[in-house]
């Protein structure tokens, strides 16, 4: 009976939805399909085990949780109970979880973040009598790239996901992927006749396999060990029950048509295409088979493979497949794009009535190939509402506008961020807070959500925080209010210096805006030359007036509830973000002192830029999580046996560095850590200072021919193949390290070797975006 009611305050819910133009119909038949299934007692207690995570286990004496049906979906409500605690309502575990981390930075003035999802609170505490009340405006709230399993939670253990799915659930996400399947796979090509060896010869090694499944490599960096296929899939297997307890639903791997090479021998007859080869990857490591999607052969591996991915992991519905990311269709013919999109969702519809097939919109970059009528005939072969599509990076390359809103089939507004994980710190305040409105209220908008998609995360938290809340949020957000909130919760404690900080950053780094592809390539990172052009959008000075504000900020940090590691972390960034700001003007200089064969001044900047390269290198060694050592570490401890710990580091070791047997994706997924430039980015540009210093003093011309050889055949190459070890713990007092930095090269910077050519040079170029013809790319 009490169901009935449920059920008819539901409908009624929804129907509230369509009359205030929600979402549409569409959307909300989506909504209602792909909805988790968890009971609300099990919800009720998964909340209550993560309040306890993070307030401890006195969370019981302060806070009551319950899930109520009844409510507006994706809503919480919080009140003051007679008993002196507060009771947080909530239409689903989410949104409980979404109210109580409200709670915590509103009214106690505590945020959470990626390293810290657990905040202490004074025991005598008393919670005051507020009232609050809060429904989203976005029903789905998005969270994952699937390039994020192999740059950032590759090597991540259950714990490590406990503390990230509770993070995800504070901040409302409820849609997020399950994307783990070479445990299937084995299954699936075992029962159709590939050898092990074959197997073994597909699937790319553990830091490799988001670009193994989506067909653009095979066994790259490989053998896959078999137990590391059973021990993922036993982990997939817990992240999805602890994410469907807390109310999120989760998509899973459907097929997209790319198999092993060898299933030719098994299936002569079907018809394949050759995939293209991605990145100059070298046979054999490139180019898979792709089974055309109107051969039956297609059905028969999309539903065998799917039924055990649904029997795995259980189901929500919606099921991620792309054919074709970073590569090209084989015909450019709207027939074709039908029968593809028709038949991948007819195999998932097969295998599930209720399937909705969630696709990432990247391959519509490729505007130069996806026409219009490419889209659309790819879009509307599948009825409206069974597809949702990412719109991966709305904040700088938005497709919903061209597509004419998907052609009516639902979207996310995703913004993206960063490649790679790289970590220089950047973003687009303004463009994501006025962005979500615009598309939210574009006339025939089919938006229905707003999502996170960033490839890499463990940087430039707050933007990500930023995206999250004003995908809640109906109205834009007040930046300059909600910066000067983002201080206060991260550090707790009001202070001036704290919150300029925050607005001077808010100003400079997180304004950027422009065509631009961002992909952290600042010079330090890079494969030294003397042609590189470094830019940044922003005026440099502002860094240093930050750092500055920082730095002065130290005594007010309270050390209770770990506020001052934060601080440090933070401190360690900025410092991270002036060297490099520093390196890249030093290089200007170098370069131009050396097409006007100022061999002295070469030389002295020279000297000044490996200095800094040690100082980089020594603030990095004192965050704990700027360290090479804890990536490796984690890679060496995930494998299965003592032997394969050489397969694994190499794996981490390649990934950040050459990716690819030979610098195929060089630097891309480059990172600013203690070691790495210790023993990599510095003797890179040592190698290359001398190099062009002797070219200099001999006055022959600089042979880049041959400083790229011996840079990749004496450094870049072998540094995957090291085993090396690295502190996995920070070294240094932090704030005595910036200090002195900062003191140093301050002085430096009103150096007259230094100070010419500066602002001409690095390219302060706002508004000289360059329009390119080649589109952006993600790896
Ligand atoms: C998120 O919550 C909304 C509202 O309850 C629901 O309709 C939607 O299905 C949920 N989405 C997911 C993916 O769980
Ligand atoms: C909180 O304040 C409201 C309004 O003033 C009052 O009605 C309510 O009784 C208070 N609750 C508690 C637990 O003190
Ligand atoms: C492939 O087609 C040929 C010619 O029609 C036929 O003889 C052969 O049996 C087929 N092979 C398979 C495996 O179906
Ligand atoms: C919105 O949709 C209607 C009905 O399909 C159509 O007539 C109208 O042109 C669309 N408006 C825009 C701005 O696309
Ligand atoms: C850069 O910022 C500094 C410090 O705020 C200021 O003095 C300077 O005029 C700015 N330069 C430009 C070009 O805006
Ligand atoms: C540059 O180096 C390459 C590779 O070592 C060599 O083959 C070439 O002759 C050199 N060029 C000149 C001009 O010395
Ligand atoms: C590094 O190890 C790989 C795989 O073990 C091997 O193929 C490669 O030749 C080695 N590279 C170097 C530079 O030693």
């Amino acid at each position: 009976m009490v169901g009935c009611v449920n059920k008819l305050l539901l409908i009624l819910a929804l129907l509230h939805q369509l009359r205030d133009g929600h979402c549409q119909q569409f959307g909300a038949e989506l909504l209602r399909r792909i909805a988790p299934a968890t009971s609300p007692d099990v919800q009720e207690e998964a909340v209550r085990q993560l309040i306890r995570r993070v307030v401890g286990n006195t969370a019981g004496n302060w806070f009551d949780v319950e899930v109520n049906k009844l409510l507006d979906t994706r809503s919480y409500q919080i009140s003051l109970q007679q008993s002196g605690k507060v009771l947080i309502v909530g239409s689903d575990g989410v949104s409980i979880c979404k109210g109580f981390h409200h709670y915590l930075k509103q009214v106690l003035h505590k945020d959470l973040e990626w390293f810290k999802t657990s905040i202490e609170l004074p025991d005598n505490l008393q919670l005051p009598n507020v009232t609050l009340r809060s429904a989203s405006a976005s029903p789905i709230i998005y969270y994952q790239n699937v390039c994020t399993w192999s740059y950032s939670f590759v090597w991540w253990n259950l714990e490590q996901w406990r503390r990230h799915i509770d993070w995800m659930a504070l901040m409302g996400i409820n849609l997020s992927l399950a994307p783990n399947q070479e445990a299937i796979w084995q299954d699936v090509y075992t029962e159709l006749g590939l050898s092990e060896a074959e197997i073994d010869a597909h699937f790319a090694g553990p830091a490799f396999q988001t670009w193994q499944r989506m067909g653009n490599i095979r066994g790259w960096a490989g053998p896959l060990p078999p137990a590391h296929r059973r021990l993922q899939q036993r982990l997939q297997q817990q992240i999805l029950q602890a994410q469907r307890e807390l109310g999120m639903s989760v998509a899973l791997p459907a097929f997209a048509g790319h198999v092993p090479q060898p299933l030719q021998r098994i299936f002569p007859n079907a018809s394949y295409s050759l995939a293209q080869r991605w990145n100059n990857f070298p046979d054999p490591y490139c180019c898979n088979l792709f089974v055309e999607p109107n051969d039956a052969l297609f059905q028969q591996l999309a539903t065998m493979f799917l039924r055990r991915v649904v029997q795995a992991y259980g189901s929500n519905h919606i099921y991620f497949c792309d054919p074709f990311n970073e590569m090209q269709p084989r015909l450019a013919e709207p027939d074709y794009m039908r029968a593809t999109s028709q038949a991948i969702y007819n195999s998932m519809r097969t295998v599930d009535g209720e399937a909705v097939w969630l696709l990432q919109g990247w391959m519509f970059l490729q505007v130069d190939y996806w026409r219009d009528n490419l889209i659309e005939a790819f879009l509307t072969a599948v009825p409206r509402g069974r597809i949702l599509v990412l719109d991966l990076q709305s904040e700088q390359f938005p497709q919903y506008q061209r597509t004419y809103s998907y052609y009516g089939q639902p979207f996310v507004w995703c913004m993206l961020n960063n490649f790679g994980g790289t970590l220089g710190m950047f973003g687009s305040a303004r463009l994501i807070n006025s962005g979500i409105g615009a598309a939210r209220t574009m006339p025939n908008s089919s938006m229905v959500g707003v999502g996170i998609t960033p490839e890499g995360i463990n940087q430039n938290y707050v933007i990500f925080s930023l995206t999250l809340e004003r995908g809640w949020s109906k109205n834009e957000l007040q930046l300059s209010e909600w910066f000067d909130h983002f201080a206060l919760t991260r550090y707790g404690v009001s202070d001036s210096r704290l919150t300029q900080y925050w607005q001077m950053l808010r100003g400079s780094v997180y304004d950027f805006h422009g065509l631009q592809r961002m992909r952290g390539k600042y010079v330090m990172n890079r494969r030294p030359g003397l042609n590189l052009k470094p830019w940044i959008w922003y005026n440099a000075s502002i860094i240093n007036e930050a750092w500055q504000l920082l730095l002065a900020a130290k005594e007010i940090v309270p050390l209770e509830d770990d506020r001052y590691a934060i601080y440090e972390h933070d401190l360690v960034d900025i410092t991270r973000q002036f060297l490099q700001v520093s390196i890249d003007r030093i290089y200007v200089n170098l370069r131009s002192a050396y097409r006007k064969t100022q061999s002295d001044r070469f030389q002295y900047l020279a000297g000044k830029m490996l200095q800094m390269l040690d100082d980089m290198e020594r603030i990095l060694a004192s965050g704990a999580h700027f360290l090479l050592g804890t990536w490796l570490e984690d890679a060496k401890q995930l494998a299965p046996s003592a032997d394969q710990r050489i397969v694994y580091e190499f794996n981490a070791r390649n990934q950040l560095t050459i990716w690819g047997p030979n610098g195929q994706i060089l630097d891309y997924a480059t990172k600013q850590w203690s070691g790495l430039v210790r023993d990599y980015y510095q003797p890179r540009w040592s190698m290359f200072l001398d190099a062009a210093t002797l070219a200099l003093e001999s006055n022959v011309p600089f042979n880049a021919t041959n400083f790229k050889l011996r840079v990749a055949n004496e450094i870049e190459l072998p540094f995957s193949n090291l085993t090396k070890l690295y502190p996995t713990k920070p070294v240094g007092n932090t704030w005595h390290i910036s200090q002195q930095i900062y003191i140093k090269w301050n002085a430096f910077a009103k150096d007259s070797q230094f100070l010419h050519n500066n602002r001409v040079e690095l390219g302060v170029n706002e508004g000289k975006a360059r329009h390119r013809k080649r589109q952006p790319k993600q790896h």
